[in-house]
């Protein structure tokens, strides 16, 4: 096997900058706050961490409306600040991820001011324009993900403009070539710099049927949150994912291979089919995704049956050489914690860090964080104002690093409130405490990392016998190591019975039992406890 890449054996963190750590006082993270932060990273051990968006922006979508690719927004910092994040971040051994917005810019991004300028302008065609239909409507049917049309009409120059998301996001032409040289600059700007890699926003939207056909409804479609990731109200068949797609991210993957190890991440459609992540990889002729995100384990019910089917399914589908990943929430998503329980947390923090493939963490995940609750009224993202009920402002809230002021992130009143329960759920609070997620966490990624058969080893599901409901069971192996890691799921004991032989417990979810010897055909798991046993 050729040696692994930094991107296969780590574990990525990912940060949302706004949130992190307010160095100067405006009760917005920055960058500075991240280099003073660097420590806890290294702490807990993770190898990467991945930025969203630190590029100027008007903030309609927190930064995923860019209007200059090759800066650094003032609310976080100069470019200076960044360079200085990056040498940091390197003299610790952590590598560095940014995040990259290429299927729309800012409606305040000076291509974009260029385009609505007139019809005849050279940018006009760097973005989408279409007429009105004959009564005047917008060209096809194509619903935005933030609500509405994704047309909006501009009076000045009589046409509609595509925008997936807000009016203030409208979306690239990449069928142009000089959109393609544009944008492929911007990402040799900050690989020239000494950036690791980047995470591309919606990778596979990047373009758009070329007879705009209306989208067929979506006929599953209940409206709310959970249902917005799986494509909301529309099958996005003509907007999404369309044909070209694979040889435009082959020729995006080939920019970042003209650079020693780098890495390209796709977030992709929302899927639990297998297959709809796997075509990301490409063929070895025209290789595309390094880590295609696979976002299962956010989106099937939390059931032993459901999880043990995806795994397998997904580790019989990826091509040779493709390398897996698995992530538990982001930005976008509701916090872990809230969502299953703080006992479950711990489980599928065992769950993400002991399955075949790199693991993304979300910041505050490893304290346990919850969703933090906002009246409407209070509403910032704009996908909850326009859609009540879906906001994510709630897994967005600052980071809680102690139990003192606004719990250490800022000397001013956060943009975002701070949880009520930072006083217990904090990083120092929790680092004193054996028991505490944070340690947990930092015990399974220390252990997966000094674990040849958890970073590198194969993967292999276990019988459960009667408790095939209950527990998850698989084997982990590599060359003469052989690695059991068993998950109950239930708030009761279960006593699960695997073919005879002496194991070592590595790590229990509850931290105790570490070094204790077991007997596999009788393997005791307390309520909701994981058990990584190495089979001795
Ligand atoms: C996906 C990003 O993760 C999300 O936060 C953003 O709002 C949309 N893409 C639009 O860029």
């Amino acid at each position: 096997m050729p040696q692994a890449a930094w991107w296969q054996t780590g574990i990525i963190y990912q940060i949302y900058p706004r949130s992190f750590m307010d160095r100067n006082g405006d009760g917005v993270g920055d960058l500075q706050g991240i280099i003073a932060q660097l420590d806890h990273l290294v702490w807990l051990g993770v190898n990467a961490i991945w930025l969203s968006p630190i590029f100027p922006s008007p903030m309609a979508d927190f930064g995923y409306d860019v209007s200059d690719y090759t800066a650094i927004h003032p609310l976080f910092g100069t470019l200076a600040d960044f360079d200085a994040l990056l040498e940091a971040a390197h003299a610790r051994g952590l590598k560095l991820i940014l995040d990259l917005v290429p299927n729309h810019t800012s409606d305040q991004h000076p291509w974009f001011q260029q385009a609505r300028a007139s019809r005849d302008n050279p940018k006009r065609d760097w973005y989408i324009w279409r007429d009105a239909q004959p009564d005047g409507s917008p060209p096809n049917n194509w619903a935005a993900y933030f609500g509405g049309s994704m047309w909006t009409w501009d009076a000045a120059t009589k046409q509609y403009y595509l925008h997936s998301f807000l009016p203030e996001q409208p979306d690239l032409n990449w069928r142009n070539p000089e959109v393609k040289a544009a944008i492929f600059d911007a990402v040799r700007f900050w690989l020239d710099r000494g950036v690791d890699g980047f995470r591309v926003d919606v990778i596979d939207r990047m373009l758009k049927d070329e007879q705009f056909r209306d989208n067929p409804v979506n006929p599953d479609f209940v409206p709310g949150r959970d249902n917005l990731a799986a494509g909301g109200a529309q099958q996005r068949v003509y907007s999404e994912n369309q044909p070209g797609i694979h040889a435009l991210i082959a020729e995006l993957r080939a920019v970042f291979d003209a650079y020693d190890d780098r890495v390209l991440i796709g977030e992709i459609a929302y899927s639990t089919d297998p297959t709809v992540i796997t075509t990301h990889y490409g063929g070895s002729a025209a290789p595309e995704q390094h880590l295609p995100i696979n976002f299962a384990l956010l989106l099937l019910p939390w059931e032993v049956e459901a999880l043990r089917a995806f795994i397998a399914a997904y580790e019989a589908a990826l091509p040779a050489g493709g390398w897996p990943n698995y992530v538990l929430s982001n930005h976008d998503q509701p916090r872990i914690a809230s969502k299953l329980g703080d006992a479950e947390a711990r489980i599928a923090a065992m769950l993400l860090l002991t399955l075949r493939g790199t693991p993304f963490v979300y910041y505050g995940d490893e304290i346990g964080m919850h969703n933090v609750p906002i009246p409407q009224d209070q509403v910032q993202d704009p996908q909850g104002i326009n859609m009540p009920g879906t906001s994510r402002d709630p897994e967005r809230t600052p980071m809680q690093w102690h139990d003192g002021p606004n719990a250490g992130f800022s000397t001013a009143t956060p943009w975002l409130p701070i949880a009520d329960d930072y006083l217990t759920v904090n990083v120092e609070a929790e680092r004193a405490d054996p028991h505490s997620i944070l340690n947990l966490y930092r015990r399974l990624i220390a252990y997966r990392r000094d674990t040849p058969a958890l970073t590198l080893g194969a993967y292999q599901a276990l019988d459960s016998g009667e408790l095939a409901d209950t527990v998850l069971v698989y084997e982990r192996q590599h060359e003469n190591q052989r690695v059991v890691v068993a998950l109950n799921f239930a708030a009761d004991p279960k006593t699960i019975s695997l073919p005879a032989g002496q194991g070592r417990i590595g790590v229990s979810t509850h931290m105790e039992r570490s070094g204790e010897t077991v007997a596999l055909d009788r393997l005791v798991l307390r309520p909701h406890e994981g058990l990584i046993v190495e089979v001795v």
